[in-house]
Order: structure tokens, then sequence, then C-alpha cells
């Protein structure tokens, strides 16, 4: 490839699709040099096919139901999504805990939204879990994607105040409020070539406005 041609993007989820979705109405909208070649679920049920179906990207499911471990089951993945060469793997709610090996294979150019401000509130439940705690601020974390769990170099960040009347609910649906701005911001950087990892930090190009366009939320 050229670097002229447009970025391949490959995404894979488990569930809603709602960041996918956002990321292809952004890259439309904003006309970035970049296609989502293919969408990739662990699961046949995921609403996100339907959004992948609608935006007229191919997409196909590798069952987890359907394998005996965890190395099976990235080793058939990884072999899905080589078939199309991205530059860019994209995990959109893909609720999956990956191997070493496949992580590494990727490193520095597979990336991740995680709903909480890292190194806070690692794993699931983290709305809940940010209520329960008493914090203030709450948010979103892009991530390039490193063998340990939701630890790799923080990108972006968006910071949602936690309201004093806030269910788990209410602060989830703000929360990703903000991971739709986030989530296709960075990947557009990405495409521009002005993200990239660098001796385990994420380094951004100086051309980003700093601290506005990678703190969202109170900054935006
Ligand atoms: C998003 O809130 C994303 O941050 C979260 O799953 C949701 C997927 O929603 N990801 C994780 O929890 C990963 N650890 P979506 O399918 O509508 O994009």
């Amino acid at each position: 490839m050229t670097t002229d041609d447009p970025k391949k993007i490959v995404v894979l989820i488990s569930g809603r699709g709602s960041n996918l979705l956002a990321i292809v109405r952004a890259m439309e909208k904003e006309k970035w040099r970049a296609r989502v070649v293919a969408v990739i679920s662990s699961t046949p049920d995921a609403n996100g096919l339907a959004i992948a179906a609608a935006a007229g990207i191919s997409s196909e499911t590798i069952n987890v139901a359907h394998f005996p471990d965890r190395v099976s089951y990235d080793a058939a993945l990884r072999e899905a999504i080589d078939c199309y060469a991205p530059d860019l793997l994209l995990l959109a709610g893909f609720m999956r805990i990956l191997t070493d090996e496949f992580v590494n294979h990727y490193a520095g150019r597979m990336i991740n939204i995680h709903p909480s401000l890292l190194p806070a509130f690692t794993g699931t439940r983290t709305h809940q879990r940010a209520l329960d705690a008493g914090v203030r601020v709450h948010g979103a974390t892009v991530h390039f994607v490193t063998p340990q769990l939701d630890a790799g170099p923080v990108i972006a960040q968006a910071v949602v105040p936690v309201l004093p009347d806030d269910t788990e609910e209410m602060l989830a649906h703000r929360v990703l409020e903000q991971e739709h701005i986030l989530y296709p911001r960075v990947v557009r950087w990405f495409v521009e070539d002005k993200v990239k990892m660098e001796n385990g930090r994420a380094v951004l190009s100086t051309t980003i406005n700093c601290p506005a366009d990678f703190l969202l939320g109170v900054a935006s």
C-alpha cells in the first residue's frame, strides 16, 4: 500500500454497536481517507451486525460458543482479521479478554474504548462502581491495547461529572454520549497519522490542540 491509500479498519464488536455507528457516521460526514473493511462479532445476535449491514460493510461472526478455549478462538479471530490486512483494529464493545499472542500481533494498531477514566475501574460494571466509590468525575478512555487488561497507553479521555441523583443508567447514558464523540475523534487522528505508540506511551502529533482535543467533556 502507498501512504495515499485509504486506511483499512476492522471493528470487533459483541453487542449494541453504537460506537461502531458513531465512527462510521463521522467517517462519512468528515470524509476521512479510511474505510471500515469488516465488522467481526463474537456472537451472532449482536445488534452491531445490523448496523454493519445497513452501512454496506461486510461482516462475519466468529462465535465464541464454537471454540473450546481462548487460544483457539483468538487464532481463528486473527486469521479472519488478517484476511483484510487492516491498518487499524478497533475494539468497540468487544467483550473478550484476548491472549497475549493476539495482542502482541496487533501492537500499536489495536485500540479500545473503555467506559471509565482509566486506570480507575478496569473490568466491568464501571458506572455502578464509580457511583459506589463516590467519585465526582467519571468518563471514558481510548487506549492502545496491551496484554494487561485495560492498562494500555491512554490516548484520550472524556470526563463526565457525577451528579448527586445519578443512577447507573443516567451516568452510563452521559458517558456513552461522550464515547460517541471521543472514539471517532481518536480514530480520525490515527487515520491522519497523528497518533502512535512509542516506548509504551501514546504519542500525539503536536498539531493536536492540547488539552481541549484530548480531554473532552469538561474541556469541550
Ligand atoms: C461501550 O460503553 C464501551 O465503552 C464498552 O462497551 C460498550 C459498548 O457499547 N466497552 C467495554 O466495556 C470494554 N471493556 P456499543 O456496543 O454500543 O459501542
